[in-house]
């Protein structure tokens, strides 16, 4: 019950959908605000070519500029933050939000869409990043949109049940 008067704000970055769609269904569940992060230049490449462009951006560090953001993560209780996850590690775009934005003393449950190869090194190294909050909680899909979506709903509710 108390979960519910908390404020909660949904992080987060995707290219393809994925993401947004767990994102939009974590807002739906929780009533939760989005934050949806945009690089100012996104790939570009289609095909096969997104992937060397994608995996470039992510072994090098890259921290591409984001679009303005009009949200606070100050002002909420509970962050969720969600990424693809791209050459087993988290996207660039979260990279250059978690470089601008100091985030302390929250509670942070993490989520992230991926092609099979699951979380990878991503989750450790956001729970690395973000030390000085407590993590409730991650769960992962595999690409949803091209699987059982209400699945991936009831997963995800039963989720947030549990770490609420
Ligand atoms: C540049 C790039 C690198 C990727 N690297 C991985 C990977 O290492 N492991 C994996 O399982 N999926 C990988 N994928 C697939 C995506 O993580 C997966 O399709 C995810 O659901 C896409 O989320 P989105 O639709 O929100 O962008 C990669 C995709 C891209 C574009």
């Amino acid at each position: 019950m108390e979960g519910k008067k908390l404020k909660k704000l949904i992080i987060f970055y995707s290219l393809e959908g994925n993401t947004r769609f767990i994102a939009e269904n974590i807002s739906d569940i929780t009533g939760g605000d989005l934050l949806e992060l945009k690089p100012k230049e996104d790939i570009k490449s289609k095909g096969f070519m997104r992937f060397i462009w994608g995996g470039r951006q992510v072994v090098t560090g890259k921290k591409p500029e984001l679009m303005p953001i009009n949200k606070n993560p100050n002002d909420y209780d509970i962050i969720f933050l969600g990424t693809p996850i791209w050459a087993s590690r988290y996207t660039p775009a979260i990279n250059s939000f978690l470089d601008k934005t100091k985030i302390t003393g929250k509670k942070i449950a993490l989520f992230c869409c991926h092609a099979g190869g699951g979380n990878g090194k991503a989750f450790n190294m956001l729970k690395e990043q973000l030390k000085e909050n407590e993590i409730l909680g991650q769960i992962e899909f595999k690409d949803p949109l091209k699987h059982d979506k209400e699945e991936a709903i009831l997963r995800l509710k039963k989720w947030i049940e549990e770490i609420i």
